[in-house]
């Protein structure tokens, strides 16, 4: 287990259960991330509209993965050993390392996102093993130099980027080889499946909601669309799945109380009018949530939504040819 200093942000101390999973095992791995990834946020391009980019992304998202899951998804997916894998949208790049182990011997896995700060992370923590790689790339742009991929996987990347779907999907398709496999992979009706919410809470819930999507291009409804987004972009036998992703009822572990309570913290900081007639103003509504979140009377759940398909044999005419291709 790692020793990792207290953190003082409001959604409180980092979650018990938390193993890092990486070389950095005996390190005080936040102190150390502290350092690297101050470094690569000077260098981070303005104009980043990542919704939920802030200091401890990268811990919210390794703590709130769980490896076993994920590789049951990924299994679903098709990833084989001795596949090339594209991880796009990859965060601090436990996906990919888990992809990594999956596709040996003789795969290889890279992740791209648009993040300086989590590639950072992501390459301190698992690029010093051969055959995994991490790029910084906003997959809303063309992957003229990623090529070649017998899989591509996009978990939880398309509720970020509401209007660029269907771009996005257009942009991965020349990435993949002649029967390549695309998986994306999707919540629905995310963050608003809550019982029994007190009905102002809820509303507030739900007008955070809407501005998400109208204001920060977020897109809470994003695994139903999944299915018509391959269909429309030509893809052939296509799948769908879904299952439980969160499943929270009894007194939360202390994962879920971190990933909750850092998501309330970020996003409700950004929509601070909508609070202001809430009993305490955003800190009361913050207060509240956590108050209902820590009761073991509350159930929250969330459907993940997997949908893969391959390759058409004539991709969109708007696609360009990726650079290894031509
Ligand atoms: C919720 S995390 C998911 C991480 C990982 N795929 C997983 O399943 O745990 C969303 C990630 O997508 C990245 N992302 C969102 N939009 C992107 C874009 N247009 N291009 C590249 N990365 C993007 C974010 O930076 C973030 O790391």
């Amino acid at each position: 287990m790692c020793r990792l200093t207290p953190i003082s942000a409001e959604s409180g101390p980092l979650p018990q259960e938390w193993k890092c999973l990486g070389k950095d095992c005996e390190e005080n791995v936040y102190s150390r991330m502290e350092f690297i990834l101050n470094d690569a946020r000077n260098r981070m391009p303005t104009g980043s509209t990542y919704l939920m980019e802030n200091d401890e992304e990268w811990l919210r998202l390794e703590t709130k993965t769980d490896p076993k899951a994920f590789q049951a998804q990924a299994e679903w997916s098709g990833i084989r050993p001795g596949m090339r894998v594209l991880d796009a949208g990859c965060g601090p790049g436990l996906t990919t390392a888990i992809i990594h182990r999956m596709v040996q011997p003789g795969g290889e896995a890279l992740g791209i996102d648009y993040s300086p700060t989590l590639i950072e992370y992501a390459r301190t923590k698992y690029a010093d093993t051969p055959g995994i790689r991490f790029e910084t790339h906003d997959i809303r742009e063309p992957l003229r130099e990623f090529c070649s991929f017998d899989a591509v996987i996009v978990r939880f990347v398309l509720e970020y980027n509401l209007a660029e779907s269907e771009r996005i999907v257009n942009n991965l398709t020349p990435a993949l080889k002649k029967e390549g496999i695309i998986s994306l992979i999707d919540l629905d009706y995310n963050c608003l499946s809550h019982y029994p919410l007190p009905p102002a809470m809820e509303s507030r819930l739900v007008d955070l909601m809407h501005l998400l999507e109208e204001k920060f291009n977020f897109d809470p409804y994003a695994g139903r669309k999944l299915y018509a987004c391959l269909y429309n972009a030509g893809y052939r036998d296509i799948t769908v799945d879904m299952r439980a992703h969160h499943l929270i009822y009894g007194p939360p572990k202390d994962t879920d109380l971190f990933n909750w309570l850092k998501k309330a913290e970020v996003v409700t900081r950004k929509a601070e009018h909508l609070f202001k007639d809430y009993p305490g103003g955003r800190s009361g509504f913050f207060e509240a949530f956590r108050a209902f979140f820590n009761d073991p009377s509350r159930f929250t759940y969330t459907p993940v939504i997997l949908c893969r398909g391959i390759r058409p044999q004539d991709a969109h005419p708007s696609v360009r040819r990726c650079r290894a291709h031509s």
